[in-house]
């Protein structure tokens, strides 16, 4: 027992006890949400990061409707980003995310939609920032 415990352990717990599961509110100002889907399945992801004055991500939520490789990402991807500057964040490939947590071929496209729900969340916030700083270009 104690030489199974480690990684396999790790791994297996953002199965069975995924981490950070919730929701940000999608309207606060700080707060950037990623909704993206993936067509070969049709499962979904939602990603929201919370974003500190210094471009620092302080808070992580995901809700996956997906399998059980897509909710792992997602769970793996909010603690991975969780302190991280948005730069960094949106360097995470989904091929680190297929390693850690040992997904075979078939599952890669579960890996991916983590990478692309946080990019997608970034991108949001990003978009928001943009808009509050020049109101009269988008319109409020
Ligand atoms: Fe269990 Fe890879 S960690 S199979
Ligand atoms: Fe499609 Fe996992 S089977 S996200």
């Amino acid at each position: 027992p104690a030489l199974a415990r480690g990684y396999h352990e790790k791994v297996i717990s953002h199965y069975e006890k995924p981490r950070n599961v919730g929701s940000l509110p999608k309207n606060a100002p700080d707060v950037g949400t990623g909704l993206v889907g993936a067509p070969a399945c049709g499962d979904v992801m939602k990603l929201q990061i919370r974003v500190d004055d210094n471009g620092i991500i302080s808070d992580v939520k995901f809700k996956t409707f997906g399998c059980g490789s897509a909710i792992a990402s997602s769970s793996y991807m909010t603690e991975r980003v969780k302190g991280l500057s948005l730069e960094d964040a949106e360097k995470i490939k989904n091929t680190e995310i297929a390693k850690e947590l040992c997904l075979p071929p078939v599952k890669l496209h579960c890996s991916m939609l983590a990478e692309d729900a946080i990019r997608s969340a970034i991108r949001d916030y990003r978009t928001k920032r943009s808009q509050l700083s020049n109101p009269k270009k988008s319109g409020f």
